[in-house]
């Protein structure tokens, strides 16, 4: 690598300002945090699945209760689950826009603009794969943006005149979801065989923010 410095390698050796590391690090933790209260809340805690127990549990200690009681005890965990969803989310909605401010404040060279740019002007045969990369962050950030939108419709339940779109952007909160588990599955695939091949030092420089010498 240090012999030949390919336009791929300057392409992946971006600086990352300190507030973008910040940013990476912090969403990486908030949306795991939120992708683990969606798998709880979807496969542990689903209302249905847990009335049984609930009689069960009741019935060991002497109380009889009706499906219907089971199930009000169920739902309040459910709930639980879902209403923390909802609060981390709203830490993501806040994390998107100061995404969006950031780039506003990014210093030139580092803008989002100015990397898709210099993509298109390598040569090499590596350029087409930092441009796929580069722009597969714009796709990402759209992934973002539905999933927010959609998800501070369903949070607001209780504004009227959101009440007609409430089901599609249910339905489309729940669809996009599979699109930010793609990003994250090739988002991690991508970075651990750079790391692992001919761009060593990637994931370390997501964290000290200095270019590698080449
Ligand atoms: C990584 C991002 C996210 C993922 C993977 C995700 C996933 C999900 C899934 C699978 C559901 C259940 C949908 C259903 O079965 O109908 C859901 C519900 C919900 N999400 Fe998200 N979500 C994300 C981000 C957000 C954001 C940014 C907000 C904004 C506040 C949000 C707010 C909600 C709300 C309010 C619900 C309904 C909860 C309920 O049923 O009470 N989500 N989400
Ligand atoms: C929820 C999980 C994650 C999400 C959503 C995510 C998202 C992103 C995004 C949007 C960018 C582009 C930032 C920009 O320039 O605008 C990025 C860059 C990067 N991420 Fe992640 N990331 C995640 C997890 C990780 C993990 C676990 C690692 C390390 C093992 C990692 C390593 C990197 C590296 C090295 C870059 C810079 C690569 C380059 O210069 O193109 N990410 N990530």
């Amino acid at each position: 690598m240090s012999t030949t410095r390919t336009d791929a390698f300057i392409a992946f050796n971006d600086a990352h300002s300190l507030a973008l590391r910040i940013w990476h690090w912090t969403t990486f933790a908030v949306i795991t945090t939120s992708i683990v209260l969606v798998l709880m809340g979807t496969f542990m805690f689903k209302t249905r699945d847990n009335v049984g127990m609930v009689q069960e549990q009741l019935e060991h200690k002497g109380a009889t209760v009706t499906k219907d009681q089971a199930r009000s005890v169920a739902h309040e965990y459910s709930d639980k689950i879902w209403m923390t969803h909802k609060f981390v989310g709203y830490g993501l909605c806040f994390l998107l826009l100061s995404r969006i401010l950031l780039e506003a404040a990014q210093p030139g060279e580092e803008k989002y603009r100015a990397k898709l740019k210099r993509a298109l002007m390598f040569q090499s045969a590596d350029a087409k794969h930092y441009r796929l990369v580069k722009q597969g962050y714009l796709l990402f950030y759209f992934l973002f943006f539905v999933m927010a939108a959609t998800g501070l419709v369903l949070a607001f339940e209780d504004v009227a005149f959101l009440d007609p779109i409430h089901e599609p952007m249910g339905k489309l909160h729940e669809f996009t979801q599979y699109g930010i588990y793609a990003f994250i599955l090739i988002h991690l695939t991508g970075v651990v065989r750079a790391e692992i091949g001919s761009h060593d030092g990637v994931v370390s420089a997501m964290f000290h923010g200095k270019k590698r010498k080449g």
